[in-house]
């Protein structure tokens, strides 16, 4: 048993391996958090329940530490629910009605019961655990059990209190179109440090997810708390620190021109806010998420495919002897799943015109796709393909025979990106013709993988459907939708896999990763700025889910040029696909590349279902390192670095990398080095890197002797 209550103290306390999560109702009936960090006896925490106030303004600072702050009464800091009932009043009182503890497939799972001391409202707070991590998953259900609606102003997921530490540094990503996951590091002072998406969905900006330490945590020491939230629309991470010495982070869904209006007799349920604590560092926070999603966000699905997309080849020139060359060599360099993007449908022969329109371009592929399926399935491949469901081009058939379908208001005009509109997809009308040519796209063609894209944010949102004194629900509701319509697809074509891609790497969320088998991290693929994007993706999401691609020589971001080894080996650290014109390449240019795609296959495994460790001791020499260790299949342990030189600077040689993660005791071999090394020496001792020049880079695959 892991979730315990003490009826004498009236505490709770929630203990995984190696954390303790401790909490108590105290003598005002309030929820009232205690401790959050290695394990303790949850009796010790007895002592610190109990209100607090400093003076008639600040008088009641227990609120401050509430495990799930309503909105009423003496509570100033940002709440967690917020309500207005239907005679307007504005103010919640929620008691601690009871619990219950259950146990299903190993997972153990907290329900809180509060009910308002009025009004007729239930708040349910989740609290589950899962065996051999440690982490927590919180949401909170809330039920309108009377006979008249409840507006929900404000419903977050959960509040995670932090102990009191010299500094509470805030780690979080940030980034834009073709520069996504950058990591950034903040001290919290008194106020609030607010991390958001108002766009529509979890975008490039930012990404649902915080680490907080004492700001001396690194790679391998050091305490760090942590959470994500598992929602891909307009969500909120609010970080407050108090005057009191106080830090509590607040998620959900973003009030911000939001409100649900609870029906009678109706719940909402928030999306889960998953929180974490480890002792020793961000490393092994990133371990830990990463297991997460192996083990409970999505579970497993088999090792993903080594896949050629034809975007950056052809563009929207598609037709289907291009492809069905791309096919073939894309076959010949080991390729396991050709998916051809945008271009082949509608009137889309650019970005202004067809979005919508979901029937096969007859120019360009004049019998059908069935041809090219054909050739590719002949190759011995799978294949996937590119949509774009939620959006269309005005001009479309589509928009001219439903110009209503796209969120809009009536007395405005409708802001275009990337010349297109978004529809609405609260609209039942709407959500079908979505399930139904998605439906038949993949009933009648052998398909085994869909891009799913999104390529512009929510404006003007309003719902000419839907009632006037409802409309902030939109945000919610698209959301909503969204979900339903991927996981009816996922349940009607289970054989197929799907990667989630807005633009790039814009919604990458663990709402989103439930339904997605992958997701496409950014439009740059540049593969040196692939790695600083990919190590801020590795903070939080899987390398198996990171789809990475090698395209030309010279980028067309930067206009770098870079070798084929140099872009396979930044591509190899997560799920390797292939974009660059294989038609334009040269057999040796081929040859090489087939070579590559044969190593990755020998070591995949260990990048896409092994741990990861990111080796960040020689950045300030311009050497980016990630490794992972995984088992060799016979009860050994095998290992693969990637390891990359920016620019060799005054002749200097680099220092020795230490590696992570090996077993000290055992004797490993290192292709392309000779001798065995212990496991000690390397970790401790380290190896030498002979990378020079600009952009160079390595691959060794250690395994145990
Ligand atoms: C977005 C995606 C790209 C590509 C294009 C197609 O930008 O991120 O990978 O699919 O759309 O229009």
């Amino acid at each position: 048993m892991n979730i315990h209550f003490d009826p004498v103290l009236r505490i709770f306390s929630i203990s995984t391996d190696h954390s303790s999560y401790v909490f108590g109702i105290n003598d005002k009936g309030i929820l009232q958090h205690l401790y959050w960090g290695d394990p303790v006896a949850a009796a010790d925490c007895a002592p610190l329940l109990g209100s607090r106030s400093h003076s008639s303004f600040d008088a009641a600072l227990d609120r401050e530490a509430e495990e799930y702050a309503y909105w009423g009464g003496l509570s100033y800091m940002e709440p967690s629910l917020k309500v207005r009932w239907h005679d307007g009043v504005r103010d919640l009182r929620l008691d601690y009605e009871g619990y219950a503890i259950e146990q299903q497939d190993g997972r153990e799972t907290l329900t809180i019961m509060l009910k308002d001391e009025y009004y007729p409202l239930q708040a349910r707070l989740i609290y589950t655990v899962f065996p051999g991590l440690d982490l927590i998953e919180r949401s909170a259900v809330i039920d309108n059990c009377g006979s008249q609606d409840i507006v929900l102003e404000n419903v977050q997921s959960a509040a995670w209190t932090m102990p009191v530490l010299p500094r509470h540094r805030l780690t979080h990503v940030t980034g834009k179109w073709s520069g996504e996951f950058q990591l950034r590091n903040t001290d919290l002072s008194e106020g609030k440090t607010v991390l958001e998406s108002r766009r529509g969905f979890t975008d490039g900006h930012a990404n649902p997810w915080f680490a907080i330490d004492g700001g001396n945590a690194s790679e391998q020491s050091g305490q760090v708390w942590f959470g994500a939230l598992a929602w891909s629309g307009n969500w909120k991470i609010v970080a407050e620190k108090t005057a009191f010495e106080l830090v509590r982070v607040t998620g959900g869904i973003n009030d911000f021109d939001s409100e649900w209006t609870l029906q009678p007799g109706h719940s909402f349920a928030t999306p889960t806010f998953v929180g974490g604590y480890v002792s020793d560092g961000f490393g092994a926070m990133s371990r830990m998420l990463h297991r997460y999603q192996y083990e409970v966000v999505a579970p497993d699905r088999g090792l993903r495919k080594v896949l050629y997309n034809s975007w950056e080849a052809t563009y929207f020139d598609v037709n289907v002897q291009d492809q069905m060359e791309l096919a073939e060599r894309a076959s010949r360099l080991g390729v396991e799943l050709f998916v051809i993007d945008d271009g082949w449908f509608g009137q889309r022969n650019h970005d202004h015109a067809g979005l919508g329109d979901w029937t096969v371009n007859s120019d360009k592929f004049p019998n059908g796709l069935g041809e090219l399926i054909h050739k590719v399935r002949g190759l011995g491949m799978e294949f996937g393909i590119w949509v774009e469901p939620e959006a269309v081009n005005p001009d479309s058939d589509l928009y001219r025979s439903h110009p209503d379908w796209v969120y809009h208001f009536p007395t405005r005009s409708r802001t275009e990106l990337r010349n297109q509109l978004v529809l609405n997809l609260s609209m039942p009308e709407v959500k079908s013709y979505i399930l139904s040519f998605m439906s038949e796209l993949l009933g009648q063609h052998d398909i085994s993988f869909i891009k799913w894209d999104m390529n512009r944010t929510i404006t003007e949102p309003g719902m000419h459907n839907h009632p006037l004194n409802r409309q902030k629900e939109l945000w919610t509701r698209h959301v909503h939708s969204l979900y339903e319509i991927w996981a009816e697809l996922r349940e009607k074509f289970p054989h197929v896999a799907f990667e989630t891609c807005a633009g790039g790497g814009s919604r990458i969320d663990f709402g989103m990763l439930r339904y997605a088998d992958q997701a496409w991290p950014s439009d740059n693929t540049d593969a040196f700025d692939r790695l600083s994007i990919q190590e801020g993706f590795s903070y939080v999401y899987t390398p198996k889910l990171m789809t990475c691609w090698v395209t030309e020589e010279i980028s067309g971001m930067n206009k770098r040029a870079t070798s084929i080894a140099y872009r396979f080996h930044s591509a190899m650290t997560g799920t390797l696909g292939i974009g660059a014109n294989l038609n334009h390449w040269s057999k040796d240019q081929l040859a090489e590349a087939a070579a590559l795609v044969d190593q990755y296959k020998a070591i995949r495994p260990l990048v896409q279902e092994g741990r990861q460790y990111r080796l960040g001791m020689l950045k300030h020499k311009g050497v980016e390192a990630v490794q992972y260790v995984g088992s060799d299949g016979n009860g050994g342990e095998e290992s693969v670095l990637f390891a990359f030189l920016h620019s060799q600077k005054l002749g200097d040689r680099l220092p020795r990398l230490l590696l992570q993660g090996l077993n000290p005791d055992k004797g490993y071999r290192i292709d392309g080095i000779d001798g065995v090394h212990s496991g000690q020496s390397l970790m401790r001792i380290g190896i030498e890197l002979p990378l020079r020049g600009d952009f160079d880079s390595l691959m060794y695959h250690i395994r145990e002797q």
